[in-house]
């Protein structure tokens, strides 16, 4: 739980289960209330009129960067891009240099962080509220988006199998800490070596999470109602070449998809990697829903944002 009254969005751990489970009911209810609307048209409550959003990137990103962009917009404040390597973060200003700097200018603060303690270390000097663009170890607004997609689509996220194939990495980690929130199953499929980090496995366990350990990618999918994958090198990877071998069984094919429940869908965070960790016929097929999962980005975090926000300081 957060000890300041400032609302961070770091990790889905480091949120209170009920307020993560009020923001998915309150993304899907902006998003019907707005089908239709023109993209620039605010939302009739517009909760961050006045309110200035700085959004830093130390890695690329395109449905981040947009989604963010966008959806501040849409709930009527104003946001502001910024790539880290521009600032004088890139020529070694401190993090809390900049968050105490930043915190004159903006009302929150999210960053993309090539490491989380990055992360970590603006939340402790921020006086506004920092969420978590991704960093090494996380990706929770990514889930949010995926949790809003499998509400959407089966109705609610409890009870359902998800199985993870191939590195335990961010992503996967995320997905960890969602699994008691959200009541889904999880199983991991993974060689040695891309397991998730055992803290990450302790933190689901501990919260009651139901979590599989698996290394067969097949075992791992079966009767799933969810088969979930990401690319095999994360952004700030090097070793390219020995990933794509030793992970390359865990890709997710036709084959591999006709052993999770008949009615499965397919997710992954995007980018994908065709004919690396998922083929064509998959991604493109009928039970990809991963289109809509990235604009779900948009609607998740609008809600992220809405939490975040909703203390005046
Ligand atoms: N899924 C995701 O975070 O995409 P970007 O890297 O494009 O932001
Ligand atoms: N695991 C990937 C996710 C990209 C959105 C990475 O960190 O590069």
């Amino acid at each position: 739980m957060n000890a300041s009254p400032v609302r961070h969005f770091l990790d889905l751990w480091a949120v209170p289960p009920t307020a993560l489970r009020e923001m998915l009911a309150e993304a899907l209810r902006r998003k019907r209330a707005r089908a239709g609307w023109e993209k620039a048209r605010a939302d009739a409550d517009a909760p961050l009129a006045g309110r200035m959003v700085a959004l830093i990137f130390e890695k690329p990103s395109t449905r981040t960067r947009i989604s963010f962009e966008v959806g501040v917009r849409q709930l009527g404040g104003q946001v502001l891009g910024l790539s880290a390597a521009e600032m004088q973060l890139g020529r070694g200003e401190t993090i809390e240099d900049t968050a105490r700097v930043l915190s004159g200018f903006v009302d929150a603060i999210m960053l993309r962080a090539l490491r989380h303690e990055t992360l970590e270390r603006l939340a402790q000097a921020a006086q506004v509220p920092v969420i978590n663009g991704l960093t090494d170890r996380s990706h929770p607004c990514q889930i949010m988006a995926d949790m809003l997609t499998l509400e959407e689509h089966f109705g609610t996220t409890r009870g359902l199998k998800v199985a993870w194939v191939g590195d335990g990495n961010n992503v996967a980690a995320s997905f960890l800490h969602a699994a008691s929130v959200f009541e889904f199953e999880l199983t991991l499929g993974s060689p040695a070596g891309y397991q998730s980090a055992r803290a990450d496995l302790a933190r689901a366990e501990a919260a009651g999470a139901s979590i599989r350990l698996m290394s067969d990618p097949f075992e791992a999918v079966s009767g799933a109602d969810v088969v979930v994958a990401d690319t095999f090198v994360s952004m700030g990877d090097t070793n390219k070449e020995q990933r794509l071998a030793d992970l390359a069984p865990y890709q997710v094919h036709a084959g591999l998809m006709a052993h999770a429940a008949p009615h499965a869908v397919f997710l992954h965070c995007l980018p994908a990697h065709r004919d690396e960790e998922v083929t064509a016929d998959v991604i493109d097929g009928p039970q990809s829903l991963v289109f809509q999962e990235a604009e779900n980005r948009l609607h998740a975090q609008k809600a992220i944002l809405t939490w975040c926000l909703a203390q005046r300081g």
